[in-house]
């Protein structure tokens, strides 16, 4: 989400006569997209605004943004702490980056501007992308559901949908330009329509993208496990370019854990829909979340939680320790833990999934995968590219396939990517 704000922040900047370098020290101006959902991403971006003050004593006229989640979170305390940052404005404030930029080149002092936009939702705003060939589309802002840990529903506000119209001319658009793939973004996906006038619901959606010519893949992220519905689920296994991989988020396998979480679902409700899904498209990939160590966490817990992971065996987790943010209600929990505990779950989760991720990689070697490749991989003198349920791929082919689906046979399977070759 972050990546595809900085690509709006990009395009209105392009759009009044900038352009971006490769290196912060030839910039006439350095913005800073920052993330809070956990304290290490809020202390990496402390360290990079100190890096940046050196910067700007070789380079005075440089001016330094902080936007994101952090400049919504701390607002003007952020100059308080560093001086030397000339504007603040938060995820919602980014349709009027211009206006901002104007005004600061106009006065000396800091513009701050963190009051949000209630029509964010319904502008038009251009975009420069990161790729030619994958695209990220907002479909919805902001997050209703407030689970107790997370600090997202304080800083992206309530949730807004995009109207269906806008995110099909924007699809309709990068068809056309010759983009092959689009991942529909928002916080809870599953619950994409509430409030608008037609009604529209994410399957509804999912019908229309995938009718739009040139667009041969569409992806999804990210889904709430209760709003995960059957006509999901029908979508999924029913439309063509509807990608079989869902990214499922558990965050914990412990019932107990998952309603001081607010999650709204137990562990039987999250099997259940992961049974229901796999009945209805057998070969779905599915990765989830999960937070390691939230207070009160015992070690039955986190035992139900690897339990659920060799139950699922999901092909790819993202695992976090819990950190503690400003303002939500897990702070006033009892039973915080320490560090120590955190680290050792955290690596005897990593461990487990490791094992069922080159399980799961190992059983797709011998069959025939729909790739579509996107580049060359980083090892050099092959190409790369993902399967339809989102894994690397690298493969021997000529450069002139970059962009075009193939069909591959996979030969070999590691953790983190496969090898195949081309089907004759
Ligand atoms: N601590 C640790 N992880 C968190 N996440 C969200 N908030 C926190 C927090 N306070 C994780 C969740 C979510 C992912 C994007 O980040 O697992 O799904
Ligand atoms: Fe945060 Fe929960 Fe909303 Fe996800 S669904 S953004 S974890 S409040």
């Amino acid at each position: 989400m972050n990546e595809h704000d900085s690509e709006r922040m990009t395009g209105i900047l392009e759009s009044r006569g900038c352009s971006p370098v490769s290196d912060a020290a030839g910039a006439d101006m350095v913005i800073l997209n920052t993330c809070s959902i956990r304290e290490k991403a809020e202390q990496k971006f402390y360290s990079e605004l100190g890096r940046l003050k050196s910067l700007k004593a070789a380079n005075p006229n440089l001016k330094i943004a902080v936007a994101g989640c952090i400049a919504q979170q701390e607002g003007s305390n952020i100059l308080s702490r560093a001086p030397h940052v000339d504007m603040v404005f938060g995820p919602s404030d980014i349709a009027r980056l211009s206006t901002l930029v104007t005004q600061k080149l106009s006065k000396k002092c800091p513009v701050v501007d963190t009051a949000g936009d209630p029509e964010y939702h319904r502008k038009r705003i251009p975009v420069t992308r990161a790729d030619k060939l994958k695209a990220w589309v907002s479909i919805m802002y902001g997050c209703d559901n407030f689970c107790t840990y997370c600090v997202v529903p304080y800083l992206r506000g309530r949730e807004r949908s995009r109207r269906p119209e806008d995110i099909v001319e924007e699809v309709r658009d990068l068809g056309l330009r010759g983009y092959k793939e689009v991942t529909l973004l928002g916080q809870n996906v599953n619950s994409y329509g509430k409030g608008l006038d037609d009604r529209t619901t994410f399957p509804d959606l999912l019908r229309m993208v995938n009718d739009i010519p040139g667009i041969e893949r569409v992806r999804f992220v990210t889904s709430h496990p209760r709003d995960l519905s059957e006509a999901l689920i029908n979508a999924i296994r029913d439309l063509p370019k509807v990608c079989e991989a869902v990214h499922l988020p558990v965050q914990s396998g412990s019932s107990r854990v998952l309603a001081a979480m607010n999650r709204r679902y137990g562990r039987e409700d999250y099997l259940e829909k992961v049974r229901k899904l796999r009945d209805a498209v057998p070969q779905i990939a599915l990765t989830t979340d999960i937070i390691v160590g939230f207070p009160g966490e015992t070690d039955e817990d986190f035992d139900l939680t690897i339990r659920l992971l060799e139950e699922v065996r999901h092909d790819g987790l993202f695992a976090f320790k819990y950190s503690k943010r400003p303002g939500t209600a897990a702070l006033k929990l009892d039973g915080h833990l320490p560090e120590v505990i955190k680290e050792k779950r955290l690596e005897q989760l990593l461990t487990v999934q490791k094992r069922i991720t080159a399980e799961k990689n190992r059983d797709l070697i011998g069959t025939t995968q729909e790739i579509l490749i996107d580049g060359f991989s980083k090892k050099g003198g092959t190409l790369t590219g993902r399967t339809r349920g989102n894994k690397a791929v690298n493969l021997p082919a000529s450069s002139a396939l970059i962009g075009s689906l193939v069909r591959v046979r996979i030969t070999r399977a590691g953790v983190n990517s496969l090898t195949g070759q081309l089907c004759e």
